[in-house]
């Protein structure tokens, strides 16, 4: 369950943004040249800015609001789990989203559970799991999270922004993405109401008809997204599940 921070280019993020505080370097690639054009884009990039001004710890906030806004998914009184929250922009989302005011701060209307590899600074209302999500002791641990009384509590939305460290290997890339998305997909058809909503990253390759497929036999309706903060020149790209299929058996 232990991560070597050294190997994983995602540690070096600034985990505790406040208003007007550095925004994560999400894909912040390698080489001189690219990094010249990366930070030229990436300084001129209006979500890094808006993200600043707004207190996310990452414009990734703004895919998951586009999202949001375009489905209607995050209602009052939701429990909301987010696999990959680190450094936490999607969780503060929800968490103003669940606020009464719409407040980072203060009363909650809803559960939010985030889970990450990596370390994540804490979210006023957002209960942290940090470890492997392929690992069985990690989902166990957020099945616990889940766990009341009266029975597990069923998850409205699981929203998935886990993307793996990329070798650039493309079949071994396409296989470790997809593996995550099977993982999350699975976990929405165990812990999901059955009107529940997934909505998981993935990359257009090889990997991604398969994994419409997934949807297609787990979701009664299936939405492909690219939100605008998700850069053009990127693969990445959203699937969205409403509905759990009737007779899509857990875990398969
Ligand atoms: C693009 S970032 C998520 C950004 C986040 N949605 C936000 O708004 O701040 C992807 C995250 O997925 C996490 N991740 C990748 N593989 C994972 C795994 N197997 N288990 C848990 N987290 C994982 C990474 O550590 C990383 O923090």
């Amino acid at each position: 369950m232990k991560v070597n921070a050294k190997s994983n280019p995602n540690a070096t993020r600034k985990a505790g943004a406040k208003p007007g505080a550095k925004v994560s370097n999400m894909a912040k690639p390698k080489g001189k040249k690219v990094n010249k054009a990366w930070l030229h884009e990436h300084i001129n990039d209006p979500y890094v800015k808006l993200a600043q001004k707004d207190g996310y710890r990452a414009r990734a906030a703004y895919k998951l609001k586009e999202i949001d806004e375009t489905l209607g998914l995050i209602k009052p009184g939701d429990c909301v789990v987010d696999l990959g929250s680190t450094p936490g922009a999607w969780s503060q989302y929800v968490r103003r989203k669940l606020s009464p005011t719409g407040a980072a701060a203060g009363a909650l209307n809803g559960r939010i559970i985030g889970l990450d590899m990596l370390p994540m600074e804490p979210i006023e209302g957002v209960v942290f799991i940090q470890g492997d999500f392929r690992e069985p002791e990690v989902l166990q641990k957020l099945e616990q999270a889940l766990a009341t009384e009266k029975g597990p509590i069923k998850v409205d939305l699981v929203i998935s922004d886990m993307a793996p460290n990329l070798s650039g290997i493309e079949s071994a890339d396409s296989a470790r993405i997809a593996h995550l998305v099977e993982l999350a997909v699975e976990f929405a058809k165990n812990q999901m109401k059955p009107e529940g909503t997934l909505v998981a990253k993935l990359f257009h390759g090889s990997g991604y008809d398969p994994l419409v497929k997934l949807f297609r036999a787990s979701f009664k309706v299936v939405k492909p997204m690219k939100p605008k903060a998700s850069r053009s020149n990127s693969s990445e790209t959203f699937l969205v599940g409403i509905g759990l299929k009737t007779g899509a058996d857990p875990g398969k």
